[in-house]
């Protein structure tokens, strides 16, 4: 039997307001009253895991044990087949301007194009499939922990396209579909992205009949 939340107050492991407001929405119709970790002062923590569910539990486990309360984080990526499923975990990290030129601050484009010179380096017919990652984990102060994993898979399509959306939107086909994400009216790209996928699992396990 997994854990159930039930409602009640629930700690969003994130210091970005975008995230809580998004997660506050979907989580409002069953009761749950989300507090962001960065209104209660917690610290974050360093992001030392190699997979999305460990970087995810490391941010749940963390919020739980100093706020004593339940906390809900979430880890997110994009994965190209081709590069051996990169940058994956790193998918922020390759935007960190500082890494070439010793500024603070992220640069997607330059990102984006890290990634389609390595996919030229393999050759034109470089196998571009990719997907998007996000795994939701919740932790529990005793202890306990629910993790739920979403994906939405897709093409690298080069030169990047459309102004709706963020990080690597531009450049993610999705399945079935010629635009981008970031060609996608928001709404739409909310029910069929990886973050749609985790969180119908997150409500049908803890929200659900
Ligand atoms: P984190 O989950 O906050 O560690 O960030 C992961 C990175 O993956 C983000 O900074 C984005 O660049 C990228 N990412 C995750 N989800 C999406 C998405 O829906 N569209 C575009 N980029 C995304």
């Amino acid at each position: 039997m997994t854990r159930k939340l039930g409602s009640g107050k629930l700690v969003i492991a994130t210091h970005n307001a975008g995230k809580l407001r998004e997660i506050s929405a979907l989580l409002a119709p069953y009761g749950v009253e989300c507090i962001s970790a960065g209104a209660l002062g917690l610290p974050e923590p360093v992001e030392t895991g190699t997979t999305f569910v460990e970087n995810a539990l490391i941010k749940a486990r963390a919020a739980a044990d100093a706020s004593q309360l339940p906390c809900l984080a979430d880890d997110s990526g994009l994965s190209v087949a081709a590069l051996g499923g990169r940058p994956g975990v790193y998918t922020a990290d390759w935007a960190e301007r500082q890494w070439f030129e010793g500024e603070p601050g992220r640069d997607w484009y330059m990102a984006m194009g890290k990634v389609e010179g390595m996919l030229q380096a393999i050759g034109p017919d470089a196998d571009r499939a990719c997907w998007f990652s996000c795994v939701l984990a919740i932790a529990w102060p005793d202890g306990d922990t629910a993790v739920y994993e979403g994906r939405a898979d897709g093409t690298f399509s080069w030169p990047p396209r459309g102004g709706k959306g963020f990080g690597y939107d531009p450049v993610f086909v999705p399945s079935g579909r010629s635009e981008t994400f970031a060609e996608i009216d928001p709404e739409e790209k909310h029910r069929i992205s990886h973050r749609a996928d985790a969180f119908a699992k997150l409500v049908a396990e803890q929200f659900g009949g």
